[in-house]
């Protein structure tokens, strides 16, 4: 009886000393509170309220469990990016690898304290991030319509509508698979107005965002084109009538000035032989005058006519 009474009295000891001895200063940092996940675009951030020791650093480490660890494995596992922070949040996006139910815990340390672990009041599932309409730039190159958007990450696609601004034309559909390319749409009539918006599409998630605002482009008048046919058809008729009056003169010129050096058009007709012509010497002027003889306009386009036809 004696003995019993003693081991009980011994027992009862040992409850009230180890847990004093363990604590020690364990629990003297409080807890971290207010865990909450804010997600943005597949981009997660978990935040909490700071523990302060007023003039001194306070870390954190901050673990999760998915699905798996949760009912099977029952452990947690350190976040990436986070064991031993010294800010009140975390980007937890690399962790969160799957459309499942996540739950985070957050610990204070300071020196060799640490406090208790604080969870997060409600799971998070990343089915829940807020998804922004896209951000997009239309331009256009030549008579093609192109749409550029911005990079938002692996996960985001972009269903895009577009069509021409006009009565009766119907809406065009194209998926775009990532950002920060540039893709073309459709090749534009020319004057007319062309208007594209987009939608983001996640498929992990299988949510999409709203449309954005949509804008609008128009595309160039024909005018450089017509401009372009019109410029050479005027080229091509003042080449055919610059051509024999551009003969006409180098004639006109010959006749008032002997210079036997240059090489006579083969229009000119000549009746001596151009040796002779070439040995005109500046005294010879008089003689040499009449050496050339002179075509006139309509002469001369009477036989350029029996030459080209
Ligand atoms: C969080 O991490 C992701 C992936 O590493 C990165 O794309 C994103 O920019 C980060 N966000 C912030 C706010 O640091
Ligand atoms: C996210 O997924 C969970 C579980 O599949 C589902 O119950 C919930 O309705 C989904 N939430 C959204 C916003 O899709």
């Amino acid at each position: 009886m004696v003995l019993k009474g003693l081991a009980n009295l011994v027992v009862w000891l040992l409850c009230i000393l180890i847990p004093t001895l363990l604590t020690d200063e364990a629990v003297i940092l409080p807890a971290p509170l207010d865990l909450s996940v804010h997600s943005t675009n597949m981009k997660h951030i978990l935040t909490w309220s700071p523990v302060t020791v007023p003039g001194e650093t306070v870390n954190y480490s901050v673990e999760y469990q998915g699905e798996y660890e949760r009912f099977y494995a029952n452990s947690w596992i350190p976040s990436s990016w986070c064991s031993s922070i010294s800010t009140p949040e975390c980007n937890v996006t690399d962790d969160i690898t799957a459309t499942v139910a996540y739950n985070f815990r957050v610990k204070a340390t300071f020196g060799n304290q640490s406090s208790a672990w604080s969870t997060l009041k409600e799971l998070f599932n990343r089915n829940s991030t807020v998804l922004t309409s896209p951000r997009m730039k239309i331009s256009k190159d030549g008579y093609h319509l192109i749409v550029e958007f911005e990079d938002m990450g692996p996960y985001f696609e972009f269903n895009v509508t577009y069509w021409k601004n006009s009565p009766n034309s119907q809406e065009l559909y194209k998926i775009v698979r990532e950002g920060g390319n540039l893709v073309h749409l459709e090749t534009m009539e020319a004057g007319a107005e062309y208007c594209v918006k987009a939608q983001t599409i996640v498929e992990v998630i299988e949510r999409s965002s709203a449309f954005n605002q949509g804008e609008c482009i128009r595309a160039q008048d024909e005018t450089p084109l017509l401009a372009l046919v019109l410029f050479s058809s005027a080229g091509f008729i003042l080449f055919l009538v610059g051509l024999p009056l551009f003969i006409w003169k180098m004639s006109q010129l010959l006749r008032y000035s002997c210079c036997p050096v240059v090489v006579l058009p083969d229009t000119l007709k000549i009746t001596d032989s151009p040796q002779k012509l070439i040995n005109c010497k500046k005294e010879e002027i008089e003689s040499c005058d009449t050496i050339v003889r002179v075509m006139y306009p309509e002469e001369l386009f009477h036989s350029w006519l029996q030459e080209t036809l």
